[in-house]
């Protein structure tokens, strides 16, 4: 870490976790660098471990260590990559392992905070210091140590609290294309949480740093960063800081679940991890499947999304992730592998968005696995009837707004659909309690039998 520290002004904390670091590796394994292939290196080091961190001296002088991890192996080699452009590496500079894998930084301190993949703060709110390391990769957790998802976890956001109930626990996918809308519900729901024992976590994962400031500072505001912490790896960044982006996250919350926190994590986006994660598996040698995604990738998914839940010794992490979609979610084995793990998936539709129906979840083509299990009978008929009217529209949508076929039945139709669609909109700053949505839930069903 020394490297990575190096350019920012450390704390005295940060000073002592390096020193710290040098005196955990009493027996360095060591070896030199034999080839330099772009984002691998290849390296005679034998011993090491997969996702091991080891360092290289490189040749110039003035230059500082550099920080790498272990991503493979060929042959007789160790394949490593590095946390930063690798300048000053040359044929023959030798390489240090470091007696450890990759621990971030948490504690209280970082409530509020923007921070980068290694919990180094960049917001200019001067250093942090945190209470204690956690490993980033953890080892699975016990199925029978997890509890049954009974409570509701409520968004504030009618069209989810009523329609696609969620559970604190569950882990839940936020499918959309780009520019419909994600962050701001994602944020909407972080708002949501002010007054309640919740910290959220949110891992901002291959963004542009315009979208992290704008994110920050506008979407999320003052007030939705009192209670979160955000961890942001931007696009130009190395694959292994944007992929550790997503595990301190994942630690953090863990860290703050342990201390009887109920946390949100939220990922923004799978996606990018997964293809951060791709960049790493290709360049280690890996055969490519599907869209170049290699099969560790695929397996990275449900490691992450099994580190959520409901926890019999802990407080729950609730996880939502958001992933990419363009139309064609079919072919992509990433939205796939995820909607198959998850415990269901918001879907936001771009042609609501463009009506300017916001939020633009579209409840036709999405589901809470855990609706069933926290919602009551009456919600569950009533939640039926929605769908029912929007799927009925929709199959006949060109017919009702050509204004063909004018009957009683089209006009009821059209006024109930009008209806459901005033119901599941919300202004971007409005929050409604989870028993104040399934009233008005009731008097829309009210209405729509009237009609
Ligand atoms: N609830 C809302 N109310 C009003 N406008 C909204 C709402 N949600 C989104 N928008 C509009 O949509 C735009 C894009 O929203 P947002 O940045 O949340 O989308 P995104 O899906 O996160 O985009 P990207 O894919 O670029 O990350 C906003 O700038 C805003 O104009
Ligand atoms: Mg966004």
């Amino acid at each position: 870490m020394r490297d990575i520290t190096a350019n920012r002004q450390l704390s005295g904390f940060a000073a002592r976790y390096i020193n710290a670091l040098s005196l955990i590796s009493l027996h360095h394994k060591s070896g030199i660098v034999l080839q330099n292939t772009g984002l691998v290196i290849e390296v005679s080091c034998p011993g090491l471990y997969l996702s091991q961190l080891c360092e290289i001296l490189p040749s110039l002088a003035g230059t500082e260590r550099i920080l790498c991890q272990v991503i493979g192996f060929k042959e007789d080699r160790t394949l490593i990559m590095s946390y930063k452009k690798a300048a000053g590496i040359t044929f023959g500079c030798k390489v240090v392992a470091l007696d450890m894998f990759a621990h971030t930084p948490v504690g209280k301190g970082y409530i509020g905070r923007v921070v980068d993949a290694f919990g180094i703060a960049l917001d200019d709110q001067g250093a942090i210091e945190a209470d204690t390391f956690m490993p980033i990769h953890r080892e699975p957790i016990n199925p029978l140590h997890r509890n049954a998802i009974n409570d509701v976890f409520e968004t504030g956001i009618k069209a989810i609290d009523t329609t696609l109930t969620l559970g604190k626990g569950q882990r839940m996918g936020l499918f959309a294309g780009s520019g419909v809308g994600k962050s701001t519900l994602l944020a909407a729901i972080c708002h949501r949480s002010q007054s309640k024992q919740q910290i959220n976590i949110i891992a901002l994962v291959g963004e542009r740093g315009r979208e992290v400031h704008e994110f920050v500072h506008e979407t999320l505001g003052a007030e939705g960063m009192k209670n979160s912490v955000v961890i942001a790896a931007t696009a130009e960044q190395p694959p292994l800081i944007r992929a550790q982006a997503v595990y301190s996250a994942v630690a953090m919350a863990e860290y703050f679940s342990e201390q009887g926190f109920e946390v949100l994590l939220i990922v923004d986006s799978m996606t990018r991890f997964a293809m951060a994660l791709r960049e790493i598996g290709l360049a280690a040698g890996e055969p490519p499947t599907m869209r170049g995604y290699t099969s560790s990738v695929l397996s990275a998914l449900p490691a992450i999304i099994e580190r959520c839940g409901n926890f019999a010794n802990r407080a729950s992490i609730t996880g939502i992730f958001s992933v990419l979609t363009e139309g064609d979610e079919q072919n992509d084995p990433v939205a796939e592998t995820l909607k198959a793990i998850l415990d269901g998936h918001i879907v936001l539709s771009s042609a609501l968005a463009q009506r300017e129906h916001y939020p633009a979840i579209d409840i036709t083509r999405s589901v809470s696995r855990l609706f069933g299990r926290l919602s009551n009978v009456s919600q569950k008929a009533a939640v039926k009837s929605v769908r029912n009217v929007l799927v009925r529209y929709e199959e006949n949508r060109t017919l009702l707004e050509m204004g063909l076929a004018e009957n009683k039945d089209t006009q009821t139709l059209r006024k109930q659909y009008q209806s459901c669609c005033l119901f599941l909109q919300q202004v971007k700053d409005e929050h409604f309690t989870h028993s104040d949505s399934l009233a008005l839930l009731a008097t829309l069903l009210k209405e729509c039998q009237h009609d």
